[in-house]
């Protein structure tokens, strides 16, 4: 089994209750870094990798803000048009290139990660495919985190996760997994397990949201009891499927931001806001002085490349 990777698949139906009263009726995967939403970042992760089809695992309760955010904006991009804005109109239309659709699913109840997936089971049919949870920013350097997995499951075949070391404090907050060595990156999964006590955890080796699954995981989630927390848990329907099939763990190159958290929120941002081409520099000099005594810092009336009167009111 190693398919081309066609389908991705976006949980996005949590409540987010970490970010609240932000994500009270948004998403949080539509909270930004810098300038752009997390879920953005993580359908670009997916595009590079090969992805063409996105599937959005949506609630009801939240609008309809990130199927908003991948469709055309007719208005916008009008009046972007009209004003001779054409930066920002090839940046608003390139949300979603050509060839990619974008489909979106009903979680109907808020039963877990696993259920999440489940509901996308009618669109991915007998594909293996990939899912992406958006919280967990990954800045993968040159070849982003899917697409690093994507070559593995093209080498080896079977399912592939990505981990990554953890304190083993932390344990308690991931699946972890248990492995046997492939080579120095890879490891084949013997055992994974759902948010550890850290005395019971069989590793530090934590999975991180990106995953390339077989297409056998649906009818192993349909089959699967609520587990932690009375949710469906993916990680209980991946156990299953490493006693059928062989399941790759990954250690990725890159660094992973759990944005998810406020504190790894915000350092995802103060990263990716130093790597902007524009905010870079005076993001630095703003961080500098702050550190350096927290005086008042005068930031330029326009950024370098930033042009004057591109201000909130547009
Ligand atoms: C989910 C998975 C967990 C994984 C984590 C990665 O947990 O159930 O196995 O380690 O994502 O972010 P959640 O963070 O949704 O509780």
């Amino acid at each position: 089994m190693s398919g081309r990777i066609r389908k991705a698949v976006f949980p996005v139906a949590g409540l987010g209750t970490r970010f609240l009263p932000a994500t009270k009726n948004t998403p949080k995967e539509m909270l930004p870094i810098v300038d752009k939403p997390l879920v953005q970042y993580a359908a670009e992760e997916a595009i590079a990798a090969g992805c063409d089809e996105l599937i959005f695992v949506t609630s009801s309760s939240k609008r309809a803000i990130i199927a908003d955010h991948f469709d055309k904006n007719y208005e916008l991009e009008a009046e972007l048009e009209r004003r001779g804005k054409t930066g920002l109109l090839a940046m608003v239309r390139g949300v979603v290139p050509e060839g990619v659709a974008c489909v979106y699913v009903r979680q109907p109840e808020a039963l877990g990660l696993g259920h999440a997936v489940l509901c996308a089971a009618p669109v991915v049919e007998g594909d293996p495919f990939a899912v992406l949870l958006a919280d967990d920013l990954i800045d993968g350097g040159a070849r982003s985190c899917l697409e690093q997995m994507v070559a593995v499951h093209e080498r080896h075949g079977g399912s592939v996760i990505a981990v990554e070391e953890v304190d083993p404090a932390d344990t308690e907050k991931y699946g972890i997994v248990q492995v046997e060595a492939v080579d120095e990156r890879i490891g084949r999964i013997r055992g994974i397990v759902e948010k550890p006590r850290p005395d019971e955890a069989p590793s530090n080796l934590a999975v991180v949201g990106r995953y390339i699954l077989s297409p056998r995981i649906m009818q192993l989630l349909r089959e699967t009891p609520r587990g932690a927390g009375g949710e469906i848990q993916l990680t209980d329907a991946i156990a299953r499927l490493l006693e059928e099939e062989p399941v790759y763990a990954y250690r990725f190159e890159g660094r992973r931001y759990d944005c998810g958290s406020k504190l790894g929120y915000l350092e995802a941002n103060v990263d990716f806001a130093l790597k902007h081409p524009q905010l870079g520099e005076p993001f630095r000099a703003l961080l500098r002085a702050r550190c350096e005594g927290g005086g008042e810092v005068r930031t330029p009336v326009a950024a370098p490349g930033m042009a004057a009167g591109s201000g909130r009111r547009g």
